[in-house]
């Protein structure tokens, strides 16, 4: 997608729309996540001196993509994993836009599902758009196992949660499946930030409300 052609941005918000109803489970929202929490899930990157490696899991049409770039410097670098295609022109924009090569950014955009990236890999920082709330449990403690197993001692996982979605869906929903799935989900969520030095930040201003989650890796865990 090159700059001069390029779709205008509301483009995005109908292209996300059409594949949260055809991939309910795996898209998880029914827009773009806004900027307000874009700055808030990519605020850590800013407390580390370079050369930093970033990953990004589930990056949709690159708003977080957008603000991690923006923050990176010549010999940093940023690995992207998202499984749906159709976001794919979105990302090669975002890298455009940046100027990523022009700045000596390595930025890899992975057209996979996240459970291929390498092991070990030692990223400093992860940034994950994953709904994990959507996911069957064992995926989620898949999922949150394979970050630990990625980042390097000390270094940081953002993930973000809309607000009170379990409590609120938990209301809502009359299926008894899914409704253990949502209690399961919760608990394994729940013991990983147990596990994890974390804090947490509201952020009212997105559609809707969502908290940022930010967890440092234990220097001790193994890999
Ligand atoms: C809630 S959207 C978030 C998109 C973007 N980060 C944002 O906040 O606007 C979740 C994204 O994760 C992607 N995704 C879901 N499962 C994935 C997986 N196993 N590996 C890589 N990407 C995945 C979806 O295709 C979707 O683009």
């Amino acid at each position: 997608m090159g700059e001069a052609n390029a779709p205008p941005e509301w483009q995005a918000y109908r292209l996300f729309y059409a594949q949260f109803r055809r991939h309910f489970q795996a898209t998880g929202a029914i827009a773009p996540s806004g900027p307000a929490l874009a700055r808030a899930m990519t605020a850590p990157l800013a407390q580390a001196p370079g050369p930093r490696r970033v990953l990004e899991a589930g990056a949709g049409t690159g708003v977080f993509t957008r603000a991690i770039l923006r923050q990176l410097e010549p010999g940093d670098e940023l690995d992207i994993y998202e499984i749906n295609p159709v976001f794919l022109p979105w990302l090669e924009r975002r890298k455009q836009e940046a100027r990523a090569e022009a700045r000596g950014i390595r930025c890899t955009i992975h057209p996979c599902d996240l459970r291929l990236a390498p092991p070990g890999a030692g990223y400093d920082f992860i940034v994950s758009g994953l709904p994990l709330n959507n996911f069957p449990p064992a995926l989620v403690a898949e999922m949150l196992e394979l970050f630990d197993r990625c980042l390097r001692p000390g270094g940081v996982l953002s993930y973000f949660e809309y607000l009170y979605i379990r409590e609120l869906k938990r209301a809502l929903v009359r299926d008894p499946a899914e409704r253990a799935r949502l209690d399961a989900v919760a608990t394994v969520l729940q013991a990983f930030l147990a596990r994890h030095r974390h804090h947490s930040q509201t952020v009212a201003c997105n559609l809707p409300p969502a908290v940022a989650r930010h967890l440092t890796r234990n220097a001790v865990a193994a890999d």
